[in-house]
């Protein structure tokens, strides 16, 4: 008989000396997450396909982080499999990799969203597949999903129908692992400040402070009158990575966006 799930601090400072790869880790809601994970004291292993990116993304995480930078596409299985081995034991995984492009029903053939699940479903489940081999008991598994899946909105539905599979594939894995005390979790996140929204958006880098005006304007219909920040919805993937008694949870951190 296994043991039980090992009882720890469910807050943060569990997960000091831990090991965390991000598959997205170079930008947005995952470079997020490497940034309060590495203020935590976490060892991180970031993976993402763009190399420049990935080595930017490094050099703004504080002094000292214990990181590792290793490129792959989400889409390849066998480089996961290389790149998981290069990384050696993992506590945690979080996979943020996806991107949300929007054209209408008749403008989306099967092409468009082949490549969304491509990347965010195929490459959730192919990252949990390796690592589920891997991780120990009180282990993590933690998929990103978003508001649109219980709240669309017209024009996405690759993106929503890909967001909603992760929800379904983190309560059918949560199950499936718990016998080995392997935990597995969602952020349902609203719409977040990072770099899609502001190419969605339009929004151009060459004035940062026009640039966030108009982020700002557009965000103040929502209900808490602006839209998330990267680091709120990241808070949320080490809420679910510490806690040892969170699984099969698609926590949401929407600002109320699902209710409006
Ligand atoms: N931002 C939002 O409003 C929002 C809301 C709800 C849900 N989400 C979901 O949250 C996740 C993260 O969003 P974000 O806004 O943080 O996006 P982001 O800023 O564009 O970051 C995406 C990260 O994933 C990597 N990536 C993309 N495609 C990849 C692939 N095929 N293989 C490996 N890495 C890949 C990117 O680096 P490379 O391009 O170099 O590979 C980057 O590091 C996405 O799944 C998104 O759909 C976002």
């Amino acid at each position: 008989m296994t043991a039980p799930a090992p009882v720890r601090t469910p807050l943060p400072a569990a997960l000091a000396g831990q090991h965390v790869l991000i598959l997205g880790g170079s930008s947005g809601i995952g470079l997020a997450a490497a940034r309060l994970l590495a203020g935590a004291g976490a060892r991180l292993s970031l993976v993402a396909r763009d190399e420049t990116r990935l080595k930017a993304a490094v050099g703004t995480l504080p002094d000292g982080t214990a990181v590792t930078a290793l490129t792959a596409d989400a889409t390849d299985e066998d480089r996961l499999v290389e790149v998981f081995r290069q990384a050696g034991p993992l506590d945690h995984v979080l996979v943020t990799a996806g991107a949300a492009s929007r054209t209408p029903l008749a403008e989306t053939d099967r092409c468009r969203v082949r490549d969304a699940f491509d990347v965010r479903f195929w490459g959730g489940y192919s990252t949990a597949r390796i690592a589920a081999g891997q991780l120990p008991a009180g282990g993590s598994i933690t998929l990103m999903s978003g508001v649109y899946t219980v709240r669309p909105v017209a024009g996405a539905a690759a993106a929503i129908a890909s967001g909603a599979a992760c929800e379904g594939l983190t309560r059918a894995l949560a199950v499936e692992l718990a016998p080995q005390r392997v935990r597995v979790n969602a952020v349902r996140s609203g719409v977040v400040d990072t770099p899609p929204l502001r190419r969605r958006l339009h929004v151009s880098d060459a004035d940062p402070a026009e640039a966030d005006a108009a982020v700002a304007a557009a965000g103040s219909h929502l209900p808490l009158g602006r839209f998330g920040t990267a680091e709120e919805a990241a808070a949320a993937a080490l809420f679910v990575m510490a806690n040892p008694y969170v699984t099969g949870s698609v926590v949401t951190v929407d600002g109320g966006q699902s209710l409006a």
